[in-house]
């Protein structure tokens, strides 16, 4: 590939009825770097990813990935792509490996690269003593790697992952995340959706954050926490006098009379924490309970759209 965009995106929208659900997006994705498109439940993520991968049509829009036109050349988009969706495309009745093999043939990889190929993948992605199990057998976090391994076996020059986290525990996570790392260090450009500011920022090149169909934001990590107020301290008090002098002696900070909490701008550092303690503690003044807030996706949706991220009320039916 050039130098050219792996993914350039303009004017994308998708509607499902009188439902607008992509209002005109605009991105563009750099070969070999890894770009998020952050956003809650409902903002059109996975939307986003199937149209993307071929998977589902636009009404409007220019895409071209990898270098092709993806409404005139769709074979060769998919022949450039990997795609690790949000439900999973492990067959459960079949172990690991014929998941594998299967994906192989799919490929037309021919028995023996078939066989090679899968032997390296379960490998690789530490699956290989799960390999002769069924599927249902295994953990969230081996199903995902699994998934992964599949949307791996055509060698892709770029690999779409719709929320690969969601729902694994830290650790299961973490060892995403340096797959992840290992794909883009060996050239791959991946184009990850997440629901997750900290996912977004650990991995990702650049963000995108996507609001109800549209992009209200897009930058470097940097750049996006920099519009986004810095985390909090919230100090609940026993009465309403120990809020009042509290108030008084930290000035900076909102109130909330009747939870008789105090929101405090802070960086969450053990400096700032024990000199706010102090002062406190200089007008003898007593914290019931203190929590430490750093900033999250709900921040970065208040700061950006000024609106919490939206509690849908509606059921996804697939
Ligand atoms: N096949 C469909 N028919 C009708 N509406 C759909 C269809 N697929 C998605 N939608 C609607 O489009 C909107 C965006 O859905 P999408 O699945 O892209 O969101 P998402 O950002 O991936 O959310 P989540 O984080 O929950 O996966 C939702 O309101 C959803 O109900
Ligand atoms: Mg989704």
């Amino acid at each position: 590939m050039t130098s050219e965009a792996a993914i350039a995106v303009t004017g994308l929208r998708k509607s499902y009825g009188d439902h607008l659900v992509l209002d005109g997006i605009d991105l563009d994705v750099t070969t070999g770097t890894i770009f998020s498109l952050l956003g809650p439940n409902g903002a059109g993520k996975t939307t986003a990813v199937q149209i993307l991968s071929t998977l589902i049509g636009a009404d409007a829009g220019d895409v071209r990935v990898a270098g092709h036109d993806l409404a005139r050349e769709p074979d060769a988009v998919r022949a450039a792509i990997g795609v690790t969706g949000q439900f999973s495309a492990v067959d459960n009745l079949l172990t690991g490996e014929e998941n594998l093999i299967l994906m192989a043939d799919l490929h037309h990889l021919g028995k023996r690269e078939g066989r090679r190929k899968t032997a390296e993948l379960l490998e690789r992605f530490d699956l290989a003593d799960a390999a002769r199990k069924p599927a249902t057998t295994y953990s969230g976090g081996m199903r995902r790697r699994l998934d992964l391994a599949m949307g791996l076996v055509g060698d892709p020059a770029i690999v779409f992952l719709d929320e690969p986290t969601t729902g694994l525990d830290p650790r299961a996570r973490h060892t995403m995340w340096q797959i992840v790392r290992d794909l883009v260090a060996g050239g791959v450009t991946i184009f990850l959706t997440t629901q997750y500011l900290d996912e977004a920022d650990e991995l990702a090149d650049r963000i995108a954050v996507l609001d109800q169909g549209r992009l209200v934001a897009e930058g470097t990590p940097e750049q996006l926490k920099r519009r986004v107020p810095g985390g909090h301290l919230r100090l609940r008090f026993a009465d309403a006098r120990g809020l009042e002098s509290a108030t008084q002696t930290l000035g900076h900070a909102t109130g909330d009379d009747d939870a008789l909490t105090l929101k405090v701008p802070s960086d969450g550092s053990l400096r700032s924490l024990k000199a706010l303690l102090d002062r406190l503690d200089d007008e003898s003044i007593e914290v019931e309970e203190l929590t430490v807030h750093t900033p999250d996706l709900d921040d970065v949706f208040f700061a950006l759209t000024g609106h919490p991220t939206a509690d849908e009320e509606k059921v996804t039916v697939r």
